[in-house]
């Protein structure tokens, strides 16, 4: 990769979790971790070189990302098991155990779950409930499967295995991300500017899902997975499914024949997470 400035190794490395967490990481995920990092380092300089206040001269407009969709070779809502991550062909996976568990998955299915894992782990060290930090441990890996709308698609897969106010969490976050609320400490991410483009308005859709979360009694559970939703990774943080376990014992239902052998409402999902090679 031919760079227009340095990279960090040692802040690269901490912003993963530091270098054990780097060493459980296979090829592919450094690879696509190192692009991420990149392309935000980037971001910061064309800011800083642009010196405008907050820079929004860096981001694209919406016209600009809808002319980028046939330069791609897959859309941008595509699931990341369905797309090679890290550039060349995508890989074997593993097989999951004959019952499979929602830890087989995360171990199997949803790596490197950095985001998820950090975003619990801040919201463990910030107190919430167990059913806020179990939302925010699962509240985006059904982008493993799909990306568009992945705030719905992941309240189905989970529905029934977790508690509702947990459903509910991972559901409407999707929709209060456009949103802020000061009071809350949820600011408007700028990673938002960049990946929906400068001048994005809501569809009607999420507009009116925004406008009935926030009259609702549960309003802060959505609201607390967006408070705890990380982008900036803490250094210090540990990336680790280990300090959930128990919280997971606790609150998820694991059905005994194993996900995506329960005959569940959302098992086809499952399955499909369990093999996306499946031609039909
Ligand atoms: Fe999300
Ligand atoms: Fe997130």
């Amino acid at each position: 990769m031919n760079l227009p400035f340095e990279i960090d190794r040692r802040a690269f490395i901490a912003s993963l979790g530091g270098a054990t967490a780097v060493a459980l990481m296979d090829h592919e995920a450094r690879a696509e971790a190192l692009e991420e990092y990149t392309e935000a380092t980037l971001d910061t300089l064309v800011g800083q070189n642009q010196g405008g206040q907050g820079g929004q001269e860096r981001f694209p407009t919406v016209a600009e990302l809808e002319a980028q969709i046939d330069t791609r070779p897959s859309r941008r809502g595509a699931g990341n098991l369905f797309v090679s991550r890290g550039g060349g062909n995508v890989k074997r996976l593993e097989r999951l155990p004959a019952k499979p568990t929602l830890v087989d998955f995360f171990k199997l299915r949803f790596q490197p779950a950095n985001h998820v894992l950090q975003s619990a782990t801040r919201a463990m060290k910030t107190g919430m409930t167990e059913e806020v930090i179990l939302a925010c441990l699962l509240h985006d890996v059904v982008q493993a499967l799909v990306k568009t709308d992945h705030g719905w698609w992941g309240a189905q897969l989970f529905e029934p295995y977790v508690p509702e106010k947990t459903a509910f969490g991972i559901k409407y976050h999707q929709a209060l991300r456009f949103y802020p609320d000061e009071a809350a400490g949820y600011e408007y991410p700028d990673l938002y500017h960049r990946t929906f483009g400068v001048d994005y308005v809501p569809p009607p859709h999420i507009q009116e899902t925004y406008k009935m979360v926030r009259k609702h009694k549960w309003y802060m559970e959505p609201r607390l997975v967006t408070v705890n939703d990380l982008y900036a990774f803490d250094p210090n943080a540990v990336v680790s499914l280990d300090p959930f376990i128990d919280i997971i014992g606790r609150h998820f239902k694991q059905p005994k024949e194993g996900l995506g052998h329960d005959n569940s409402p959302s098992a086809h999902m499952w399955r499909t997470l369990a093999n996306p090679d499946a031609p039909l």
